[in-house]
Order: structure tokens, then C-alpha cells, then sequence
């Protein structure tokens, strides 16, 4: 076959797909978001006809033409790029930019009659980033990026990202693009950035049982295996014992889990690494380990793990398999509920759900010149995770070396470390090269999930509209392992209960062990699901008192310069310095109220509704995150900007370079942003927290001005030896303030077939200053589809057995751009924060958590139905509005 237009000498081996072949050619911009053609990242032509190379047999491409996204431009016959890659940038079409080659491929190639159906065009392409506006502006050929010429300071302008050129051309460098990388944004070290040899590859052994003990492991069978190196187990498991989840203080997570287990405690846990030439020998290997169980009674919901005589997870540790408790009473919650005029109660539950970042959890490891361990790895805390690892293998700092290049999403599920570890063992026992890449199915029955939640909520309130009594109590399951769930528990807890005043609260919580797959880290940290309860509980509450329900929010909601109820009070605690909720209100209240959205023409019979809610969230993780940054001159010009925090999609390097430049006085093309590099950067906490622009933004800030004041001392002083001058900055994450985020929308409800359209959706935000309002409009709306996902049709289903039925994306339903209506984002303007730089705050978490409520209050309005459990999938919907005739 011919690739872009040049002979390939290789022959793809049997069986293998397209996709594994050109990417074993160095077509690094061919995507692998999944195995089974669902996803649309892997999309190539084969003789000009768009095909999904994972599900397309290589040998079939034998003497055709193949045309990547590197070969489009030229094969279009274009110098300058292939129109639909010029529109994806002008539209800033991409946010992580791992769909974005299988995106522009599948664009490229609609005819022009396919065009103004473009839900039904892109049904078979998936992106997880940008909730699909942009993606849709970009093939409309709509810009979001405005030249403004004269503009002084970059602060506030729509600017694009850095990498934009690299993603639309498939350049840009994920984990596993294991190629050296050129253009303007490669930076310094790009070679220090690859393996000195093709990695081995690991494929992990995954128990068959929800909880047992392994008597004994077999891998003779496995180690006869051509191209088999080495099959580890538990006896090969470093002894010390660590929490997949990485915070700046590791003793907030549970140390209960080890490399390799003896004890089984989900199903899906890994038993053994397989490690071999190929993936095929690997896999082989695996299929040929003999593990010998001890099957044990196991506990596959929270009532049952928390019943008396339950099976215990974690003996020593978690006693009754209660994983982490909160409990707290202000004023009298009982004399509250006692004045109160309405009182309402009701338990909701939330599902587990998946983040689903398209790129999938992968390392790539090896030991370099100087027997250094060195991991390249898909991760949004690369510091933490370099710690956790010296900590686990008793190595020292400078012996480990971490590096997140570009990473395709994150969402939470890469502030754990699921690869790096086992990739590391096997690293240092072959001293070989060693690469481990999840499959989607490993995804969804290994990779960590949102914590399902059961959460009660109470709620009085008096005629005139003021609550007196606010109760709280939820039940999380954490899953077999303890990873965030102290965490989540209690940020669950805070920022939806702090949200309104009222003097009497009671908040009871625990989270629990059970043998089901972990859960973890997820956008909104625990927020979406007590969010949801709470505010359909005020919706209600509102609504038998006779209240419009923003009104009655109005009343009672959290106000700037209130004392949130989980401050301190201590400086630098959280605090409402700034706070524009009832500005957020106002916004969507007029949105909704303007006729804006598309009218409910051609509906008959169908009910019609509105419903709104509030989510606040606390700017940065309490007590401190530290971050760092470098700002350098760079030889010939412009500057290098060493920060460690990891850009996944999350729009920081955008951002920083406009911070950077801002204070240098430069353009923000003349600051390269670098990733994130454990030897190059000084220590980040993470990109979690939402902190990517209020920690790392200020240490940038920092560094630039720490920077600029050398360069004038230097220009002072009429002495120059030459020499590059390069500056640090840094913030302690200490001072945080509370960011907000509304939604409201206006829906119809078919009583007939239980279906649910969006006729208007509208978000306002309170992010303080609006650094560059493209790329948070592109936050809020990507936020927004992704709850609406979690909130109409996502679920990872477990069955009694501990077993994730829910194995692909065909089976899980992450929306598509027919799913997804054009959300309004609209910005408050009243609020500058005192902390965050410029007065901005951060806004990446935050979208997410009122939409699910939103919608239930929507759907409430229009049925007189209250849903209490999600997701709102058409058959609940159906069955809620037609019980009486089933
Ligand atoms: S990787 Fe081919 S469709 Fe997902
Ligand atoms: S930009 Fe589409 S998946 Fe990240």
C-alpha cells in the first residue's frame, strides 16, 4: 500500500487492523480511542473513502491508497493546509485534541449534500472535550477566534491554543506517539522524551472473582510463550503498600493497595503482567497464566457491606468497611425542621459513570543512560506520581523521572496512578523499555469511576420563603479500593451544603468498601451527585411553598463575604470574597425568559417545562497546592515557560503563555509553553482542583515578573555577559474563593415514548475575570455535554456479581453531537477575584455539577414528576409518566 502518497515496504501481520499498522509506521496521527469502531479517533481513507481503521483488516489495504491526517493537506493539494484543518483551528474545534484527526478526517470528506445534517453526518465520531459546539462552528466554517489588531495586553482575548496547528496536522505528541516531534512548540528535549529502544508490552491478567484469595499462580505455560520476557505476580510485588490517587498530602487517601495483590477484592483486579515482544505474545502469555482462587462471599452494594457479619475488605484498615465518615451539626437541625412551615425529604441516587478521556490510561517506560527510571505517561499529577513511585520502589527523586506530554482528556481519572506502577516494576526487573496501554474494556472495568451515591436530603423552610432546617446524608460507594474517597466524601459534603444559608444543618456521610470496581477522582469531585439532590430537594421545597423556585434560591443562597460553612475562618482559607450567583440567576432567569432556543413547534402532546440550579465550588483543593513555575529566555528570542502543570485539554497553556506575555510585554506566540517534565519544571501539585490557572497561572505570573525585573536590571545596569536570564515563581494554593456555575433549561417531555429534547440550554458563570473567554466558553460547554451524558443515559452497570456489564462505548452511550444541544454561556460580570490572577477563577469543574438537577427540575415542571434517581433514561421517563396505566 501507499500512505500519504509514499510505498510502505512493511506487511501488515495477520489479522492486524489498519490502524495498529500505520501507527507501527510512525502515523502517530491515526487515534486509538477504541477497538471496536465506535469513536471515529482512527478515521483514515482507504482510496479516498473514510473508513475506521481499528475495525478495518490491514491486509485489505494492500495496493491502495491510505491517507492519514498527515497526508490530507498535500493530498488535497493544498500548501497551507486543507480548509476544514484551517476551520477546526478558527473555530478552536478541539480541546485535548485526541479525536480531533479522526474529527477533521470525517468532516473533510462529507459530501456537500451531508452538510446541514451534521448529528446524522458525525453519529460515528466521539469527542469526550468539547460538548461539540465548537466542533460544529468549525465545520460550518464559523470562527471563534477574532483578530484583534491594536490590542495591547492579551488578557481577555480570544487567542487560540498553542498546539492548534500540531493537533489539526495529527503533529501533536500524545503518550504513546513514541515519534521525535518538530515545529515551533517541541521545545528543548524532545529526544529525552522517547524510549532508547521499541518498548516490550505489558497486558495485564484480570481476576475472574468480585473477592478471593490466590492460592498459588502458574506462569510456566505463559513464560514458554515465543516473544514472552517476564510474567510477574503478587511474589514479585514491591511489600509497600500506596493509594492509586495522588494529592499533594498522600496520607488523605488509604494505603491499601499494592502492585500486585494477593487478595482479590473486585472483579477486573489485576492478578499478573504479562510482559513480550508483541502485544499478541502478551496477550497469549495472559490467556496461559493459571491462577488457582480461593473464591470468598463478596459485597456488591453499600447495605450489604455494611451489614452486620459482612465480609471485610480491608480488615486492619477500614473496620465495617467504612472507608471515611463525616459527621457535623451547626445550630439545632431538630428545633430547625421544627419551625419550619414545609419540611420535604427525599433520598436520590446517583450512578457510577465513566469519564471516558478518549485517550485511554497508558505509560511508556525506560532507564536512561544513567540507570534512571523515566516514564512518559498519560497523568494530570506527573510530581505526585513521581513521588509515589520513589516511595513505593525506594528510589530517590532524582532516580525517577516523570513526563506527561499532550494528554488526551482527564476528567479526574488521570489523577491516579493505574499504569505507571506496574510499568515501573517491570521496567526495572527486564531494564527494558516496557509500554502498557488500557483497552476501552479495561477503561470501564478497571479504570476508576464516579462514586454512585444514595443521598437523603431534608429540607424546611418557613412561609416567608427562609430555610430553617438543611440535612444531609449520604452514602458513597468507593468501591475495592480507597482512592479519593475520604476526598470525595468530604468535598461532596461542602460546597452543596455551604451553597445556602441557614442556620440549623446536620451533614452524616460514610464511604464504603465494596468488591466492585474502584471508584475515584471525577469532574466535580463528588459535587454532581449531592448537587443533584440537593438542588431538586430546594426545587420541591420551593414549589410547596408556593415559591418560584429562583426566586426562593435567591433568598437563601450563600452571599459574598458569608463565611462558607467549611472555612476556617484561618487566612487563605476558603472564602466568598467575591461571589456572583444571584448575577449567574439573573442571567439564566432572562435567557430562558427571552424566547431564545428552539420553539416547541410540532410537539403536540408533549409537556413543556423549565428548571434551573445552582453549583458552587470551592477554588482549589484545602490546604495548600503548591506549585511552581520557570520562565526563561530562549536562545534567538521569546521565552520558554517551564510549568508543571499537564495540559489535557484544560486550556492552561493558552492561558499561561497570555499570563506570561502580558508581563513581559511580548507577544503570547513568543512564549513557548512547555510540558510538563519532572526534570525540567519545579515541583506542581497537579492539574486537578481546577487549580491549572489559579495555582499554576500565578506561579507563571510570578516567574514572569521575577523575570522581567532581571531583564531591566540587566538593561540598567548597560552589561550583558551573554548569558540567558530565567526566573521562578511560585504560589502555596493557600488563598481560595468560591466560583459559581447556573444552568437552566427548557425542555419537552413525549409522554408517549418517554423522550427528552432540550429546547434551550443555557449556563452562566462566575469565573471571575474572563481570561480568554474562547477557550472557558469552550469549558462550559464541554462540561455541559458531559453531564447531560451522565444525566440522560450513562451508567456503568455492575451486576450482583461485581461484574462491569458495561465493557464498550456501543454499550455506554457517551453522547454524540446529536445528543448535544448548543448550551448559551454567558459570563458574569460583577466579580473579580482577589487571589486567582487577574482576578480570575477557575472554571473547569464546575459547568458539570448543576446540570443533571437542572434537568430533573425541568422535567418536574413539566410532568409534575420528581425524578429521583439517574440517569433520566427514556424508559424511566416513560415508566414515571405512565405508572398508573403498567
Ligand atoms: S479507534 Fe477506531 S473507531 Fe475508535
Ligand atoms: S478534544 Fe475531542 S476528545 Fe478531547
Amino acid at each position: 500500500m501507499k500512505v500519504n502518497g509514499e510505498p510502505v515496504p512493511a506487511e501488515p501481520r495477520p489479522g492486524q487492523c489498519l490502524r495498529t499498522f500505520l501507527r507501527e509506521q510512525g502515523w502517530f496521527g491515526v487515534k486509538k480511542g477504541c477497538d471496536a469502531g465506535d469513536c471515529g479517533a482512527c478515521t483514515v481513507y482507504v482510496d479516498g473513502v473514510p473508513v475506521h481503521s481499528c475495525v478495518y483488516p490491514a491486509v485489505r489495504a494492500r495496493g491502495r491508497e491510505v491517507t492519514t491526517i498527515e497526508g490530507l493537506a498535500s493530498n488535497h493539494g493544498a500548501s497551507g493546509g486543507h480548509p476544514v484543518q484551517a476551520a477546526f483551528l478558527a473555530a478552536q474545534g478541539f480541546q485535548c485534541g485526541f479525536c480531533t484527526p479522526g474529527m477533521i478526517m470525517t468532516a473533510a470528506a462529507l459530501p456537500d449534500d451531508q452538510r446541514p445534517d451534521l448529528p446524522r453526518a458525525l453519529k460515528g465520531s466521539i469527542c469526550r472535550c468539547t460538548g461539540y459546539g465548537a466542533i460544529e462552528d468549525a465545520v460550518r466554517g464559523t470562527a471563534r477566534l477574532i483578530q484583534n489588531e491594536g490590542v495591547t495586553s492579551p488578557i481577555g482575548q480570544p487567542l487560540g491554543a498553542p498546539a492548534g496547528q500540531a493537533v489539526v496536522t495529527g503533529a501533536a505528541r500524545f503518550t504513546l506517539d513514541l515519534a521525535p516531534e518538530s515545529g515551533p512548540e517541541a521545545g528543548p528535549v524532545p529526544e529525552e522524551h522517547l524510549p532508547p529502544a521499541p518498548p516490550l508490552h505489558l497486558k495485564l491478567v484480570r481476576a475472574p472473582h468480585a473477592h478471593a484469595w490466590i492460592r498459588s499462580v502458574d506462569t510456566s505455560a505463559a513464560l514458554r510463550v515465543p516473544g514472552v520476557v517476564a510474567v510477574f505476580t503478587y511474589a514479585d510485588s514491591p511489600a509497600r503498600k500506596f493509594s492509586s490517587a495522588r494529592h499533594a498530602n498522600p496520607d488523605d487517601d488509604p494505603y491499601d493497595t499494592l502492585v500486585l495483590d494477593r487478595t482479590v477484592r473486585f472483579h477486573g483486579q489485576r492478578i499478573a503482567a504479562v510482559v513480550a515482544e508483541t502485544v499478541a505474545a502478551a496477550e497469549a502469555g495472559c490467556a496461559l497464566v493459571s491462577v488457582d482462587y480461593e473464591v470468598l462471599p463478596a459485597v456488591t452494594s453499600p447495605a450489604a457491606a455494611l451489614a452486620a457479619g459482612a465480609p471485610q475488605l480491608h480488615p486492619d484498615l477500614a473496620p465495617g468497611n467504612v472507608c471515611a465518615a463525616v459527621d457535623r451539626v451547626s445550630g439545632d437541625p431538630d428545633a430547625g425542621f421544627a419551625a419550619a412551615d414545609v419540611v420535604y425529604e427525599q433520598t436520590f441516587r446517583a450512578q457510577r459513570v465513566q469519564h471516558v478521556a478518549l485517550e485511554t490510561h497508558a505509560t511508556v517506560g525506560w532507564l536512561d543512560a544513567h540507570g534512571r527510571l523515566v516514564l512518559r505517561t498519560a497523568t494530570q499529577v506527573p510530581f505526585l506520581t513521581r513521588d509515589e513511585l520513589c516511595r513505593v520502589f525506594g528510589r530517590e527523586q532524582d532516580q525517577v523521572r516523570v513526563i506527561a506530554k499532550r494528554v488526551g482528556g482527564g476528567f479526574g481519572g488521570k489523577q491516579e496512578m493505574l499504569t505507571e506502577d506496574v510499568v515501573a516494576l517491570a521496567v526495572l526487573r527486564t531494564g527494558r523499555p516496557v509500554q502498557l496501554e488500557f483497552t476501552r474494556e479495561e477503561q470501564f472495568t478497571a479504570a476508576t469511576t464516579r462514586h454512585p451515591m444514595e443521598v437523603t436530603v431534608k429540607v424546611g423552610a418557613a412561609g416567608d420563603g427562609t430555610l430553617t432546617g438543611f440535612a444531609l446524608d449520604v452514602t458513597a460507594d468507593t468501591g475495592a479500593y480507597g482512592n479519593h474517597g475520604p476526598g470525595v466524601l468530604y468535598h461532596a459534603v461542602e460546597e452543596a451544603v455551604t451553597a445556602y444559608r441557614c442556620p440549623h444543618k446536620r451533614v452524616r456521610a460514610r464511604a464504603v468498601y465494596t468488591n466492585t470496581v474502584p471508584a475515584g477522582a471525577f469532574r466535580g469531585y463528588g459535587l454532581s451527585q449531592t448537587v443533584f439532590a440537593v438542588e431538586s430537594a430546594v426545587d420541591e421545597l420551593a414549589r410547596l411553598l408556593g415559591f418560584n423556585p429562583a426566586e426562593f434560591r435567591r433568598r437563601n443562597l450563600l452571599r459574598e463575604g458569608d463565611r462558607p460553612d467549611n472555612a476556617s475562618g484561618e487566612p487563605g482559607d476558603v472564602s466568598t470574597a467575591s461571589l456572583g450567583t444571584g448575577e449567574c440567576l439573573d442571567l439564566v432567569e432572562k435567557a430562558l425568559a427571552s424566547g431564545r432556543g428552539a420553539a416547541a413547534e410540532g410537539l403536540e402532546g408533549w409537556r413543556t417545562g423549565t428548571g434551573i440550579a445552582v453549583a458552587l465550588l470551592d477554588t482549589i483543593p484545602p490546604g495548600g497546592h503548591p506549585g511552581r513555575a520557570k520562565v526563561a529566555e530562549r536562545p534567538g528570542g521569546g521565552y520558554h515557560a517551564f510549568v508543571g502543570t499537564a495540559e489535557f485539554g484544560n486550556g492552561t497553556a493558552t492561558v499561561h503563555r497570555q499570563l506570561a506575555a502580558d508581563v513581559l510585554g511580548c507577544q503570547p506566540s513568543d512564549v513557548l509553553v512547555l510540558p510538563s517534565d519532572t526534570d525540567r519544571s519545579g515541583h506542581d501539585t497537579g492539574a486537578y482542583g481546577s487549580t491549572g490557572i489559579v495555582v499554576a497561572g500565578t506561579a507563571t505570573v510570578r516567574a514572569a515578573r521575577a523575570l522581567a525585573d532581571a531583564i531591566a536590571a540587566r538593561a540598567a545596569s548597560g552589561s550583558s555577559d551573554g548569558k540567558l536570564l530565567e526566573a521562578e515563581g511560585f504560589c502555596d494554593g493557600l488563598s481560595r474563593s468560591v466560583s459559581a456555575a447556573v444552568q437552566g433549561f427548557r425542555v419537552a417531555v413525549c409522554p408517549g415514548t418517554g423522550e427528552v429534547r432540550i429546547l434551550q440550554s443555557v449556563q452562566a458563570v462566575d469565573a471571575g475575570t474572563v481570561l480568554n473567554p474562547v477557550q472557558l466558553r469552550g469549558q462550559v460547554e464541554g462540561g455541559v455535554a458531559q453531564a447531560l451524558g451522565a444525566a440522560l443515559f450513562e451508567e456503568v452497570r455492575v451486576s450482583a456479581a461485581g461484574v462491569v456489564t458495561t465493557r464498550a462505548l456501543r454499550e455506554y452511550h457517551v453522547p454524540v453531537l446529536a445528543d448535544v444541544p448548543r448550551t448559551e454561556v454567558l459570563f458574569c460580570s460583577s466579580t473579580a477575584d482577589p487571589y486567582g490572577p487577574h482576578g480570575a477563577k477557575p472554571m473547569s469543574e464546575a459547568p458539570f455539577n448543576p446540570v443533571a438537577p437542572a434537568l430533573a427540575n425541568a422535567l418536574r415542571d413539566a410532568t409534575g414528576v420528581r425524578f429521583t434517581s439517574l440517569p433520566l433514561r427514556r424508559d424511566v421517563v416513560y415508566c414515571a409518566l405512565n405508572s398508573s396505566s403498567l
